[in-house]
């Protein structure tokens, strides 16, 4: 019988992707092989948001094109490669033959159902694709495309069918996945790079595009009436996107899991301006403390960039010492590699020793990950 064989690399949207492609294969009768060696079909899912996430990829492809050498052609699998390393299509394919198709961002392969693990309560759905936030540093905007939101219905099919299949823990997923429904209002806002924090609307904290509940605050609602959905998370938050509406629904609904993932990336306001993120350390401040006197319960983890182009050492002081009040319970700290074709790599340069980059990697690494290890709580 053919097999299939889907290795995912990279965040929880990849790893929905993958779900749903298992059901392509599945339903084509294929069945998952013990390994890439014994499989038909294989479906690569890359992450291409790190240098060291590439080089991981070029690792496997590289061991595929040595194993298949020998192999005549004829006999060689059919080789799908998703994810954000799409954008290396050409390149990709000359430089590994093996490698049959590359699928674009237009291919979200959401005519399949996930197949989930049965003995997982959660559940993973993708509320929107893309993101149309342009921080200097991402390649996402590019790989992915611009934002794009799945409709209302259709999440709330998907949650249902979720529910009855046995999963209870409801976790939505975006790139930014707070500005879900916003995009064509946003979008011309965002794909401005405002390079300088002294650019920003006034009221930078809030730049509210809507009036009255945001449609993300809506879709959390409907989600939490759903008769047994007993937990809710999302995935992830932009800090500008989480206005005051969405911090007074996880204040009062404890559906929502009191765990909450907002990335800040750095604590200087130098640095934040020229990652483009639209706020500085004292908005991101005030957001946490508004969640916080709402709800001493919940907990706020971090993604931080270390070794951004042009950081120095003062602005790293900013960062740990922000770091140090902010009681971040975990933090995946990121040593900056510039990405090709995002606007850091082509207007900053990536002129922080790596040393450099690695010293302050762990000064933050211990601080937030290791000196409290034991009050971390579960994370998806
Ligand atoms: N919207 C997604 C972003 C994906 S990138 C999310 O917020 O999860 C995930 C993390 O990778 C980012 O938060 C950032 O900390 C890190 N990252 C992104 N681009 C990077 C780069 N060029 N170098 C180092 N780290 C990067
Ligand atoms: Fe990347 Fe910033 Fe969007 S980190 S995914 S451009 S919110």
């Amino acid at each position: 019988m053919a097999k299939y064989y889907i290795k995912t690399f990279g965040c929880q949207a990849n790893k929905a992707e993958s779900q749903r492609q298992q059901t392509y294969f599945e339903s084509r009768g294929l069945r998952l092989a013990p390994n890439w060696q014994q499989a038909s079909e294989i479906f690569i899912n890359t992450c291409s948001v790190r240098k060291a996430a590439d080089d991981r990829v070029y690792a496997l492809l590289n061991q595929m094109q040595d194993y298949y050498h020998s192999i005549p052609r004829a006999q060689w699998p059919h080789v799908v490669i998703s994810g954000c390393m799409n954008r290396y299509a050409d390149r990709l394919k000359k430089r590994f033959p093996v490698v049959s198709e590359v699928l674009t961002s237009d291919d979200t392969n959401f005519q399949y159902p996930a197949t989930r693990p049965a003995d997982d309560p959660q559940a993973f759905i993708q509320i929107s694709v893309g993101c149309n936030s342009y921080c200097t540093y991402c390649v996402v905007p590019y790989a992915r495309g611009p934002e794009r939101s799945r409709d209302f219905d259709t999440i709330i099919g998907e949650v249902e069918q979720a529910v009855r299949e046995g999963h209870h823990e409801i976790t939505l997923l975006g790139q930014n996945v707070n500005s879900w429904g916003l995009e064509k209002v946003q979008t011309a806002r965002r794909k401005q790079i405002f390079g300088s924090l002294s650019q920003l609307p006034a009221n930078a904290d809030q730049y509210q595009t809507f009036t009255g509940t945001s449609p993300f605050v809506q879709l959390l609602r409907a989600v939490s009436h759903i008769d047994g959905v007993d937990k809710i998370r999302f995935l992830t938050s932009n800090p500008w996107d989480f206005h005051d509406d969405l911090i007074a629904e996880v204040i009062s609904n404890k559906k929502i899991d009191r765990y909450l993932h907002l990335p800040v990336q750095s604590g200087s306001d130098t640095v934040l301006a020229r990652m483009n993120r639209g706020y500085t350390a004292a908005t991101y401040e005030r957001l946490v403390t508004k969640l916080r006197a709402g709800d001493p319960s919940i907990q706020i983890g971090t993604d931080i960039i270390v070794g951004f182009c042009g950081e120095t050492e003062a602005e790293f002081a900013q960062t740990l010492a922000f770091v140090k009040k902010m009681h971040f319970i975990v933090a995946f700290v990121a040593m900056y590699s510039p990405r090709p074709g995002t606007v850091s790599a082509k207007i900053y340069r990536d002129d922080v020793p790596f040393a450099v980059k690695k010293r302050r990697f762990e000064i933050l690494d211990k601080i937030i990950n290791r000196d409290q290890l034991a009050s971390r709580p579960k994370i998806v």
